[in-house]
């Protein structure tokens, strides 16, 4: 018998087959069960797919027992300290990171295709005033098909780079104009002459006069720098609720701007990317550092559906590597005095005050990144509703990566996962006078 197989043996029936053990570069060995169902008559029952693998990438690694996060191979830590998110970007597309002339020419495209067909502008004015930026978000990009279908055909490799490259440069544009409309502002136009991150900032908050950007083309360079870190902190995490969203949508077939729009619904949910959302949601219902406990016992109490949000990670279980970094920048921008925020502290009184709780102790819960980045994007001004769109800007690069590397794959079979039915057994209809 191979020893780099499983056997699984049916009790009932006395029949037992050995499965190949598959070997990543890094990680877990995975066992192959795809053909259990021929084998042995069975499915695999794996809610929440807590123990599968559902696909092949060689973009992104995690261990998440020893806080490892690897881009491409390369650990996020110097990737947060040493590059510019474009990089990141080209990085997860193309595998292998840019030297300065393919980041020119990447930063050009990415800046051409920032700018939205005047049509699509005025979709925007169909959505209501208060309309949440991520549901805005979700419509127009999945509504990006209807005007740009001229570079539609997947099987060709040039116009599925051209998706991806029309996503990433048109995110951060379509999230500033969600925000402007839902504060009744013009929209901003791009500018080729801002790098990625000045550039949203200027959409953002550009005004007529004073412009966010002074006459002498100052730019907070902190602000930028945290939002820059952030966006690398977010851009990829393997196959994450959202990314799975992704590639199970590309998986029918469907068009990159639904499959993209299906990720950003995924997103949403406060289990997820809503999660810094929901953490400064939290932290000002909690008010003030003496309703920490009160808090703490309600995330702990069983019949309270309360969580201590921005806590806990499915894979990350003693510290999520992201977190580390941007805990640090946090300090730095709000110590820095300009963004002084009694919330910062409530947090960290909070996290102190649960890392030493038994119960985040035996269940391995540490802070993970939405803890911290919620509190950065308010101390940039960006409104909580849009914390999420950042989210969402910054995981664009991951998913059209995801996406890119799954349509090069030659037989891409539809996501479809089985059941185990718990219904009504097999019965007859009633007549509606029967029943
Ligand atoms: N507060 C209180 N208890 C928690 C929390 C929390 N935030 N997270 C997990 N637990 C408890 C669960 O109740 C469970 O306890 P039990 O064993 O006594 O039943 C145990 O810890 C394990 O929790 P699971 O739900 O099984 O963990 P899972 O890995 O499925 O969930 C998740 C991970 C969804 C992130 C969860 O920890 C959570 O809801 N956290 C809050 C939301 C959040 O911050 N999401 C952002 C994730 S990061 C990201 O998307 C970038």
């Amino acid at each position: 018998m191979s020893k780099d197989t499983l056997s699984i043996r049916h009790n009932r029936t006395g029949r037992e087959v050995e499965y190949p053990l598959l070997k990543g570069t890094l990680g877990k060995e995975t066992v192959d069960i795809r053909s259990l169902y021929k084998d042995l008559d069975c499915f695999s029952y794996d809610p929440g797919f807590m123990v599968t693998a559902s696909c092949r990438s060689n973009i992104t690694f995690i261990d998440g027992e020893a806080g490892v996060l690897l881009y491409r191979g390369y650990p996020i830590e110097q990737l947060a300290e040493n590059c510019d998110f474009m990089e990141v970007a080209y990085l997860l597309m193309y595998g292998e990171l840019p030297n300065r002339s393919e980041l020119d020419i990447f930063v050009q495209e990415i800046g051409k295709r920032s700018i939205l067909d005047e049509s699509l502008r005025v979709f925007f004015e169909g959505f209501h005033y208060d309309a949440h930026p991520m549901a805005m978000l979700v419509g127009v990009v999945g509504s990006l098909s209807a005007f740009y279908h001229s570079e539609l055909n997947m099987k060709d490799p040039e116009h599925r780079r051209i998706c991806a490259m029309r996503l990433i440069g048109k995110m951060p544009t379509i999230a500033a104009a969600s925000y402007r409309h839902s504060v009744g502002k013009p929209f901003v136009f791009p500018r080729l002459d801002l790098n990625y991150c000045e550039n949203f900032l200027n959409m953002m908050f550009s005004r007529s006069s004073p412009n966010y950007i002074d006459p002498n083309h100052y730019i907070d360079p902190e602000a930028v720098k945290a939002l820059n870190l952030s966006l690398i902190l977010h851009a990829d995490h393997e196959q994450g609720a959202s990314t799975s969203t992704v590639r199970l949508a590309a998986s029918t077939g469907a068009n990159p701007y639904a499959c993209i729009a299906a990720g950003i619904a995924a997103l949403w949910g406060p289990a997820h990317g809503g999660a810094n959302e929901a953490v400064l949601n939290m932290l000002a219902t909690i008010g003030t550092v003496d309703r920490i406990p009160e808090f703490i016992a309600k995330a702990k109490d069983k019949k309270d559906p309360f969580r201590l949000l921005g806590f806990g990670h499915r894979v990350y279980k003693n510290h999520d590597p992201r977190a580390r970094i941007i805990r640090q920048t946090c300090h730095d921008l709000l110590n820095s005095g300009k963004n002084a925020d009694p919330l910062f502290d409530l947090a960290l009184a909070l996290e102190e005050y649960a890392l030493q709780d038994e119960y985040f102790i035996e269940r391995k819960l540490y802070p993970n990144v939405d803890f911290y980045s919620g509190i950065i994007y308010k101390a940039l001004n960006i409104p909580v509703e849009m914390f999420t769109v950042m989210f969402a800007i910054a995981r664009t690069a991951g998913w059209v990566s995801h996406w890119l590397e799954m349509m090069d794959e030659p037989n891409i079979p539809i996501g479809r996962p089985r059941q185990l039915y718990s219904g009504p057994d097999k019965r007859e209809f009633l007549s509606i006078d029967e029943r």
